[in-house]
């Protein structure tokens, strides 16, 4: 999508979107003679200004053009209401013929932040996945490719440049990895599309392979990938946008690009969604291309443990007992609890190369987190008071929402095996919560962590105002306020 900032409506054929506040609806006095008719519309078709709400008019006056009226609701805050107005236009006009469209902000008083997060909302929403549809007919393709942002104060094009620019990149790779089915997306194409999406943007890519992983002793990530052909890859992003010598913040993602759930194997129904068990991966590289984008302060390390999991003559069984980098060893219970498996090598690995104080994790690691949360929230577990702060806070500026959850050594217990330092699996109760404690295990002292169970997240059946349905990009503009607000702020 094209997106352009103006002092005034350009000349040509475009669409004009007008958002009207409730019953505030400043755009309409510059509509001259059709203004009597557009409102006559919006009575007749019950038009209050609610959020989301629209109505489309031709306006005749004006050699037929089409007119939508977007209501942002009567006392929504500008910053709350901009993304939503750029993205429901975007949603209403896309396939609708128009190729332009005009989103005027004339007398609405919007900031430069909010006329820029108007076009982000827009860009956002604007993308979809049509790689695999080879017969969509003429009428179903998009036709708008061009966004112009009209009467927004000075400085929102600077703001969409300097900030939203990247983060659309970011959402858009997290999207598209997500999105991909994996038979294209295993780990060793994850590592290879990253690279080439991320190639002129200034980070920096490492990858371990099997070998040197199979070196490192890192048992647990390779006995999850043991029963699949294809071969298991750790990669690394960095960025060094901040003080040389600064220690970096942490990333890490899980990447399952299948998980059949292993010998432990999944039910048939709906196991086609765990095409997006790299959700947690995708979002950490997602946010690392983001935060170079935007040239942010800060050195931060994304690491994307990537494996696929799936059952075979060589596949781990229950009750195998491996052993991990950490040295601490783990009975697999259930090999369908294989992201912990995962995780726990990614952090080990993270922990001895660079020392990092923070580590967040992201990871699609229960259904039981979907249980408790549903698809608005994710739940955070922290060992860290100010680091879970920082983290809420960014997560209801960003509008990627989360919700604390406890840990604790009564539920540490229900880990403990009979045979090895630990089972992969505690009861069905607090599912969510003993995947936590068992990531904890492998948390070094002194270093703040949390972990993000995005299990509900990642993927949505249904469209929101910023994003069709199918992959959300969950996480990226959440590590992204992160970094802005907590580590160069
Ligand atoms: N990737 C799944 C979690 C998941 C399930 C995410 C449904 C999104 C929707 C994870 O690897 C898994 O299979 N977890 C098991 C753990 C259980 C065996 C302890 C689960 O949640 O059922
Ligand atoms: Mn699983
Ligand atoms: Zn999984």
């Amino acid at each position: 999508m094209l997106i352009r900032f103006a002092d005034t409506r350009p000349a040509g054929d475009f669409a004009l979107v007008l958002p009207a506040a409730g019953s505030k609806q400043p755009g309409l006095d510059s509509l001259g003679t059709s203004k009597a008719a557009v409102e006559a519309t919006l009575k007749r078709s019950r038009f209050e200004g609610e959020s989301g709400a629209t109505v489309e008019h031709f306006v005749e006056s004006d050699s037929g053009r089409r007119l939508l009226v977007v209501g942002t609701g009567a006392d929504t805050s500008a910053s709350d209401a901009a993304e939503k107005l750029g993205g429901t236009a975007v949603a209403k006009l896309q396939t609708s013929g128009e190729s332009h469209a005009v989103i005027d902000l004339t007398g609405l008083n919007y900031d430069a932040d909010a006329a820029a997060r108007v076009a982000l909302g827009a860009a956002l929403r604007s993308w979809r996945f049509d790689r695999y549809r080879t017969r969509l007919k003429d009428k179903q393709k998009p036709t708008l490719i061009e966004i112009t942002v009209v009467g927004g104060k000075a400085g929102a094009e600077e703001r969409y440049a300097s900030r939203y620019a990247a983060i659309v990149s970011g959402v858009t790779l997290t999207r598209e990895l997500v999105t991909e089915p994996a038979n294209i997306i295993y780990p060793e194409s994850f590592v290879a599309r990253v690279r080439e999406e991320v190639k002129d943007s200034g980070l920096e890519l490492e990858v371990l392979g099997l070998e040197e992983m199979t070196k490192l002793g890192m048992g647990a990530l390779l006995g999850v990938s043991q029963g699949s052909v294809r071969k298991p890859q750790l990669l690394v992003l960095k960025w060094s946008g901040g003080k040389a010598g600064d220690t970096p913040t942490v990333f890490i993602g899980k990447g399952v690009t299948f998980d059949t759930g292993g010998i432990s194997i999944k039910p048939a129904q709906n196991m086609e969604s765990m095409k997006w068990d790299m959700g947690g991966a995708g979002a950490v590289a997602g946010a690392l291309l983001a935060l170079a984008g935007r040239k942010a302060k800060a050195n931060v390390i994304g690491v994307c443990g990537l494996v696929e999991n799936m059952p075979d003559g060589n596949a781990q069984r229950p009750g195998d007992v491996v052993t991990t980098m950490s040295g601490q060893t783990v009975e697999v219970i259930n090999t369908d609890a294989e992201g912990r498996l995962v995780l726990c090598d990614a952090i080990t690995w993270a922990q001895k190369a660079y020392k990092p104080k923070v580590i967040v994790d992201l990871a699609t690691l229960t259904g039981a987190m979907v249980i408790a949360l549903g698809h608005e929230m994710a739940g955070i577990f922290s060992n860290d008071e100010s680091l879970a702060k920082n983290l809420i806070r960014a997560a209801n500026a960003s509008g990627d929402l989360l919700w604390r959850q406890p840990l604790g050594e009564a539920y540490d217990r229900l880990i403990d095996s009979p045979i090895a330092d630990m089972k992969n699996v505690g009861p069905r109760e607090a599912g969510s919560i003993t995947a936590a404690q068992f990531i904890k295990r492998f948390v070094d002292d002194g270093v703040a962590w949390a972990h993000l169970d995005i299990a509900g997240m990642a993927w949505s059946d249904k469209a929101s105002a910023t994003c069709d349905k199918g992959a959300t990009g969950f996480g990226v503009r959440l590590l992204d306020q992160y970094i802005a607000d907590s580590v160069e702020g």
